[in-house]
């Protein structure tokens, strides 16, 4: 039986920063608005490095971090619902720009769950022997789906890239994991939207490429689900809440955070919080803050990590780590 183990986290993301208050110039807010409502403060905006960019540079940090050359890595899943093109896909130019030859790559679309479903694809073929060890990467330029216009969305979405190299090992490694979809829901959150239109299918072009979201929604999904996905973890690991070391919630809200702390009666002090400094980057924001936490010395080997995203689709999942 093989397992896959974390060797190494990273990330990349923009320099360019856009304070609440260099929002409220251009748009109907104010700082007070949305740091008390979601906790974020400054996020990172491309200035015009796309997905697959962000990606590579990501891509470069973890593998320099793990010691291991572009050609060794056998698989690239790349998680984004802000891909360059609708194809090639992100991590089949992350494939060329990085020089990995000799990788499997293919993306994978569940918006905030994504970093969470790409680590279960890759340990997946790990697991099976299939593949000795892989690259999964979460990378969003949001900032290309934003409307400017829109306070309710504009102003909680950011830019970023992060990820991690998974290896095959003799103990896990990756230990658990829930997952779930509610499709009946997914209307609730959409971007990139565009109707059939064709020379044998006349009508009006109607595209919605813009980011829409029904928030109070969302936030209600979140705040229902994410506690009864880690339950559910919790209970299939055989472990109880007081294992968890650190747990790194999808940066999304940090409201939504304290009412998911609430529920599983987790303190707060243990879940990592930074959606003050990037906003909610979508399939990204695990990463990041995994990466942050490594670089402060925040992770110790033997940790156990939880790990949960959600988002749209609607999707959710929550993994158990251990580092
Ligand atoms: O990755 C997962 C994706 N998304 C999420 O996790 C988002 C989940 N939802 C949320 O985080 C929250 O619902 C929001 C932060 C998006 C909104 O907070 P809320 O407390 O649910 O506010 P609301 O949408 O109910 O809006 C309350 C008021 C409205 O004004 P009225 O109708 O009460 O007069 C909005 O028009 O706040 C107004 N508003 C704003 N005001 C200033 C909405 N956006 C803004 C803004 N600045 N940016």
């Amino acid at each position: 039986m093989f397992y896959s183990k974390i060797k190494a986290v990273g990330a990349y993301v923009p320099e360019y920063t856009v304070t609440n208050d260099d929002l409220s110039k251009i748009v109907d807010t104010n700082d007070e608005w949305i740091s008390s409502r979601s906790g974020i403060r400054r996020r990172h905006f491309s200035k015009g490095e796309n997905t697959s960019d962000l990606a590579a540079k990501a891509a470069e940090v973890i593998l320099k971090k793990a010691g291991v050359k572009a050609e060794d890595v056998e698989l690239i899943v790349v998680a984004s619902v802000s891909p360059d093109y609708a194809t090639p896909s992100v991590s089949c130019l992350v494939q060329s720009k990085i020089g990995a030859v000799n990788a499997v790559a293919f993306d994978i679309g569940a918006a905030c769950s994504g970093f969470v479903f790409g680590l279960s694809t890759a340990d997946k073929f790990i697991k099976s022997g299939v593949y000795k060890n892989a690259l999964v990467i979460g990378s969003e330029v949001l900032s290309k789906y934003l409307d400017f216009e829109d306070r309710g969305t504009c102003v909680l979405f950011g830019d970023g890239a992060g990820g991690a190299f998974l290896e095959r090992s003799e103990e896990g490694g990756i230990l658990s994991e829930d997952m779930g979809s509610d499709g009946a829901r997914g209307l609730s959150l959409t971007s990139g939207f565009r109707n059939v239109v064709n020379p044998y299918c006349e009508g009006e072009r109607f595209i919605h490429s813009y980011i829409e979201m029904d928030g109070r929604e969302i936030f209600d999904f979140a705040t229902r689900t994410v506690p009864k996905s880690v339950e559910a973890l919790i209970e299939k690991a055989g472990i109880s809440v007081e294992d968890i070391d650190i747990v790194v919630p999808h940066q999304a809200n940090a409201r939504i955070v304290q009412i998911v702390a609430r529920k599983l009666k987790i303190p707060m002090e243990k879940f990592y919080l930074n959606m003050e400094e990037y906003g909610n980057t979508s399939s990204a924001s695990i990463p990041i803050a995994l990466n942050e936490m490594d670089n402060k010395g925040l992770i110790k080997k033997g940790d156990t990590v939880l790990i949960t995203g959600f988002g749209a689709g609607l999707t959710w999942g929550s993994m158990l780590i251990k580092f």
